[in-house]
C-alpha cells in the first residue's frame, strides 16, 4: 500500500481534493494512505519564514534549506526511508510508466516547492529526485503532487471500480491513447452514435476500438506543441 507523504506550506489546499472522488475512495478504503506536512513547522526564526533572497542577487525568493531537510530527516526518523520526489519544471517528466514504477513503492515522499525553488544543497544532502509535470511554470508543487498522488492512486489494485478501466486508459503501453467513448443519448443534437457501439458484437466493437484508438495515437499532436486549429470533435 502506497504512503504518501507531501511536504508543503498549503496542507490546507491539498486536503479538499485527496477527499473526493477515486482518490478519496482509495484513501477511506485503506488502499493508500497520505500526509501532509507543513515544512514551516521546522523554522527556527521568530517569523517562521521558510524563504530568503538569492545569493547573487536576482528575483525573487528561495525556500531555505533547513526547513525542508530537518522535516525529511523527522518524516524518514518517524515513517522509515522514503524514495523522495522534488517536484521542479528542471525534472524529468512525468508519465504513466513512472506512475507504474511509482506504485510499487511503499512510501514516497513529495515535496512542494515555492517561489524560485529549493536551495540547491537539499538535492546534496538527500538523494531527491527531481519531477515535473510539464513544460511550464505553476506557482507551487502542490498541483504536480496531486498530479502523481492521482495517477499512482488509479493503479493500486481495487482503487478503481473496474479494473479494466485503468488498463484500457491511454498510455498503459506507453503511447497508445483511449478510444473514442458515447453513452446515452443514442442521438444527441443530429449526431448518431457510431452503429458499430449498438450490436452488441464484441469482436467487432473491440476492432473498432483499436482502429479508432490507433488512428487518434497517429494523429495526436507531437506533445508540447502549439494546437494549430481546433479538432472539431474528429477525435
Ligand atoms: C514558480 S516555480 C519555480 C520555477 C523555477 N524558478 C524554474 O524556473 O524552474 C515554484 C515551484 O512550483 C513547482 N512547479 C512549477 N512548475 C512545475 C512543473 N511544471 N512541474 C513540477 N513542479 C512545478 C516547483 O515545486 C517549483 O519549485
Amino acid at each position: 500500500m502506497p504512503l504518501f507523504t507531501i511536504l508543503t506550506l498549503f496542507p490546507e489546499a491539498l486536503e479538499p481534493y485527496l477527499d473526493v472522488g477515486v482518490l478519496g475512495l482509495a484513501r477511506r478504503r485503506g488502499l493508500v494512505q497520505t500526509r501532509l506536512i507543513d515544512f514551516r513547522d521546522w523554522t527556527r526564526n521568530r517569523h517562521r519564514s521558510v524563504d530568503d533572497r538569492p545569493f547573487g542577487g536576482g528575483p525573487g525568493m528561495v525556500l531555505r534549506p533547513e526547513p525542508v531537510v530537518e522535516s525529511i530527516e523527522w518524516i524518514e526518523r518517524e515513517w522509515g526511508p522514503h524514495r523522495k520526489l522534488a517536484l521542479c519544471p528542471s525534472g524529468a517528466t512525468f508519465s504513466q510508466p513512472m506512475a507504474q514504477s511509482f506504485v510499487e513503492e511503499p512510501r514516497l515522499l513529495l515535496l512542494c516547492g515555492r517561489y524560485e525553488g529549493f536551495d540547491e544543497r537539499i538535492f546534496e544532502l538527500h538523494q531527491i529526485e527531481r519531477v515535473s509535470i510539464g513544460n511550464f511554470v505553476l506557482s507551487g508543487g502542490e498541483l504536480p503532487a496531486l498530479c502523481i498522488v492521482d495517477a499512482v492512486t488509479r493503479l493500486v489494485p481495487g482503487a478503481l471500480g473496474d479494473e479494466r478501466s485503468a488498463q484500457e486508459d491511454s498510455f498503459q503501453d506507453g503511447e497508445t491513447l483511449d478510444h473514442p467513448h458515447y453513452t446515452r443519448p443514442r442521438t444527441f443534437r443530429g449526431l448518431a452514435v457510431p452503429e458499430v457501439l449498438m450490436g452488441g458484437d464484441h469482436a467487432q466493437i473491440d476492432a473498432w476500438r483499436r482502429k479508432q484508438a490507433q488512428a487518434r495515437t497517429q494523429a495526436r499532436p507531437t506533445p508540447g506543441s502549439h494546437p494549430t486549429q481546433p479538432n472539431n470533435g474528429a477525435f
